[in-house]
Parts: structure tokens; C-alpha cells; sequence
């Protein structure tokens, strides 16, 4: 009895004629079925036109990332015996080519309890992680009492967060000319857009001028604004804004914001990373978030190499009680409508990292290592891309810096000839030091100058 239970697909007869497939019962090896030959593939009638499944515009979309060919580009290069520099991928790597992690982390997420982590978090995340991040944002300062923050996966589930939130559909966020691509895919996803502004004036220092003139512009034309500010560290430029432009900045968002209203976001991803001064947006938190509404996108990918967790949140900065409410409310709301709850076990390890003083300080000090690893090539990269006189903005820390170039593609591809890969964006080439031994740098700088030199002739 029910014999058919525990069936067994086999092969019948030799190949030629008659050859097909048998189920047989395990237990008594007596054949149940017999098909005649192997089923068929399916195959699609020729008469009939392949019906529209996608909606249109989900009909074009690329499926591949470009950063991602060229990544299995240099590594099949490599496999083949040559010396290649891979300057393609963005996370932060040993000098032998392995993913860079912190042990202390691993420690933590090995101690969750597992009664808890399998369960659901709560929708908007767990209070004592969103408490956490909010302290490591703000510690002391009062603008702690004044932040509401919802959990999200990683830094780009904080993006996706802000553009639904604070943007209408049709209406366009702001971001410098230079940002991370998938600002633009999170915006098309949602129904929204990306307009820029020129990211550097004529000395390459943050065109504030022109930010201005592009915040003035969408107030009046969208009656409200999202800026997406990627400092410090900005992918891909390298770029942290100093004491003097965050003034000009804090100046320009409050007067924008007396007019409509204005969020800004600082998209913090790489801000562990970052040169000395490279945090000073935190001295205009207040003023900004008196008028404007701040808004932080923090992430555990790049601070706690856990890229994979997906552990982040989306932290809103407003004085007014009710307003933070609303705030609150909204993101819980999106949270729900999307992946309704995040990573349970990364945010009870991470919230734990962050507010163990214990743990927080070996988590530093293994971070501090890796710091000290990348800071390394960026002294490196400052030094010889000087010496060549390569066009590039400030560069004192983070994960990319990029050279500017008139022609990214044939530069490009001149480097991979000499085994040099990056990645070419529009007006640049990105480089990720975050990928490359501070020893392939001379060889990086030399094969850069040699692609821009060629791309110019
Ligand atoms: C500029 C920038 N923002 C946000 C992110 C978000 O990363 P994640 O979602 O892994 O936190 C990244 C990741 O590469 C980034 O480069």
C-alpha cells in the first residue's frame, strides 16, 4: 500500500529504441509508470507572438550590472596567470584579495539569542537597535531627542524609505552629479526621478552655487524637495564636504526650506571611513533640522563589513512632536508595504555592538585596523596620482575615489589592457582602493595615466 510514496525515477532500457523513463517502487522495485521517451523541453509555438507578461516599463530593464562584468572580466584574467588589479568592486578587501570581516561582529551574531532572532521583529525594528543607531549618530547631543528612525535593509532600503515618503510620484529627488547608480534605480522603481547639479566648481570644491541655483529651481517647480547628500566618503568621487561647504549647505537648505518643504538626506554609508574633519555636517544637525527636515541614512554594511546582513535605518531628525509622529508612522507603514520586517538577528547583533561598551570598543578597534589598511592606499594614491597629475577632487578617506576623464570608455578599456580594471562612470573613472593592495597602486596610477593620456589624443 501507498507503495507510489516512496517511488524511484529510473532510466529503462538501453538508450536505442524503446529506451524512456520507469518510475519503480523502492520497495519492491515493481514498475509503476513507464513513459515512452524523455518529456519533451518546452517549446514555444511558432504562431504564437510571445505575449506582453511584463508590464512596459519592466520590459527593458537590464538584469546585469556593469561593475559586476568587469569584476568577472579581471578574475578570469587572473585565473589565466596574469597580474591583474582589480579596482572594480566596492567592498573593502585584505591585501590578498579576501572580503575584509570583523570577528567581534560574528562574536556578537553567534550570542543572539535564537528564541528571539527566529521570531518576527517589530515592523518599524527593534527599539533597542534604532536606539543604538540613533546614539551612534548623535550621542550626546539633544538632536537624539528630537530623531525617530525606522529599521531598513541596509542603507538602500533608508533610500527607498525617503523617496516614498517625501517625494510625490513624478517628482524628482536631488542628488550631486556624481552618485551611486541605484539612487536612479530606486527612483524608477518607485515612479520617481534624479535630477543633479555639477558636483565640483572650476577649483573642485563642492559647486554650492549650483546647488543652490538646482534646490531654488525644484522648490519652485515640485513646491517641495529630497536632496540625497553622499558625504562623507561619496561613492564614487571620494568626496567628504568640509566645515565651509556644510555651512553654505546648511544656509541654502534653510532658506530653501522656508519656502517649501525640503529634506535632506546625508547618506552615511562610508562615514566610518572617513578623513578627520570628514563628520562636520553634525555641527549644522541642528540648525538644519530647525527648518529642514534631516534625514540619515545609516547602514552596519560598510562600518561593521556586513554587507550581506542587511542591517540599516532610515533616522528623521524634527523638532516637533507631532511631526515625528507622522514620520514614524509613515516609515512603519512602508515598512509593512515592502519587506514588512528586517534582519531579526542583525539588528538584536548590531544594536548589541553598538551599545555594549565592551564590544563597541573591540568592534572599533578591529575597524580601526581596517582603516588604518585603507588609509594606507589612499596615502598611496594621493602620493603617485599627485606626482602624475592626475584630475581628481580631495580625496582623505573612503572606499572610491574617482579621475576625472573626458573619455571613460576608451581610457577604460586602455587600463584593462595593461590589466588595470575600473569602473567608467559619466566625466570619470571609479576606482576602488577599497579592492586594491596599496602595493598595485604605483602600477594603478601608472596604467590611469597611460588611459587618460590615450583617451585624450
Ligand atoms: C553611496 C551608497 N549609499 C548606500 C549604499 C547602501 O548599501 P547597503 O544597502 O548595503 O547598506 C551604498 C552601497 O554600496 C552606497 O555606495
Amino acid at each position: 500500500m501507498f507503495e507510489h510514496l516512496s517511488a524511484l525515477a529510473v532510466r529503462a532500457g538501453g538508450g536505442g529504441e524503446g529506451s524512456g523513463y520507469a518510475v519503480r517502487s523502492r520497495k519492491s522495485g515493481r514498475m509503476l509508470v513507464r513513459f515512452a521517451a524523455a518529456p519533451e523541453p518546452m517549446t514555444q509555438s511558432a504562431l504564437q507572438p510571445t505575449p506582453p507578461f511584463l508590464i512596459e516599463a519592466a520590459r527593458t530593464r537590464a538584469g546585469d550590472d556593469p561593475i559586476f562584468a568587469l569584476n568577472a572580466m579581471a578574475q578570469k584574467r587572473a585565473r589565466a596567470g596574469e597580474h591583474v588589479v582589480n579596482a572594480t568592486l566596492g567592498a573593502l578587501m585584505d591585501d590578498e584579495g579576501k572580503l575584509a570581516v570583523m570577528r567581534t561582529v560574528f562574536e556578537a551574531f553567534a550570542a543572539v539569542d535564537p528564541q528571539r532572532a527566529a521570531g518576527y521583529a517589530p515592523i518599524a525594528g527593534e527599539k533597542g537597535f534604532l536606539d543604538a543607531v540613533v546614539a551612534d549618530l548623535f550621542a550626546e547631543r539633544s538632536l537624539a531627542k528630537f530623531a525617530v528612525a525606522a529599521a531598513t535593509p541596509g542603507g538602500t532600503g533608508a533610500l527607498h524609505h525617503a523617496i516614498v515618503n517625501f517625494l510625490e510620484p513624478g517628482q524628482a529627488l536631488l542628488a550631486p552629479e556624481f552618485y551611486w547608480s541605484p539612487y536612479k534605480t530606486l527612483a524608477d522603481h518607485t515612479r520617481r526621478r534624479v535630477e543633479t547639479f555639477a558636483m565640483f566648481d572650476a577649483s573642485r570644491r563642492f559647486d554650492c552655487a549650483a546647488f543652490e541655483r538646482a534646490l531654488e529651481g525644484q522648490v519652485r517647480a515640485q513646491g517641495r524637495a529630497l536632496v540625497l547628500l553622499n558625504t562623507p566618503c561619496n561613492n564614487p568621487t571620494g568626496y567628504s564636504l568640509d566645515g565651509r561647504e556644510w555651512s553654505d549647505v546648511s544656509r541654502i537648505v534653510r532658506a530653501a526650506s522656508r519656502r517649501a518643504p525640503v529634506a535632506l538626506l546625508v547618506d552615511h554609508a562610508y562615514a566610518k571611513f572617513g578623513g578627520p574633519n570628514s563628520e562636520r555636517w553634525i555641527e549644522h544637525a541642528s540648525e538644519i533640522a530647525g527648518d529642514a527636515l534631516l534625514l540619515v541614512a545609516w547602514t552596519a554594511s560598510k562600518s561593521f563589513a556586513q554587507y550581506g546582513a542587511r542591517v540599516g535605518a532610515l533616522v528623521a531628525v524634527h523638532p516637533d512632536e507631532a511631526e515625528r509622529q507622522r514620520i514614524a508612522n509613515a516609515l512603519s507603514y512602508s515598512c509593512r508595504g515592502t519587506w514588512s520586517n528586517c534582519n531579526h538577528a542583525g539588528q538584536l547583533a548590531i544594536g548589541r555592538l553598538l551599545a555594549d561598551s565592551e564590544l563597541r570598543a573591540r568592534a572599533d578597534a578591529e575597524r580601526a585596523v581596517l582603516r588604518a589598511l585603507l588609509d594606507q592606499r589612499v596615502a598611496a594614491f594621493n602620493a603617485a596620482a599627485g606626482a602624475a597629475g592626475i584630475d581628481y577632487p580631495r580625496y582623505e578617506g573612503g572606499f572610491f575615489v574617482s579621475a576625472f576623464a573626458p573619455r571613460p570608455d576608451a581610457a577604460a578599456e586602455r587600463m584593462r589592457e595593461r590589466g588595470v580594471f575600473v569602473v567608467p562612470i559619466a566625466g570619470a573613472l571609479r576606482i576602488a582602493l577599497c579592492s586594491t593592495p596599496a602595493r598595485d597602486v604605483p602600477k594603478l596610477v601608472q596604467a590611469l595615466s597611460e588611459g587618460l593620456k590615450a583617451a585624450s589624443s
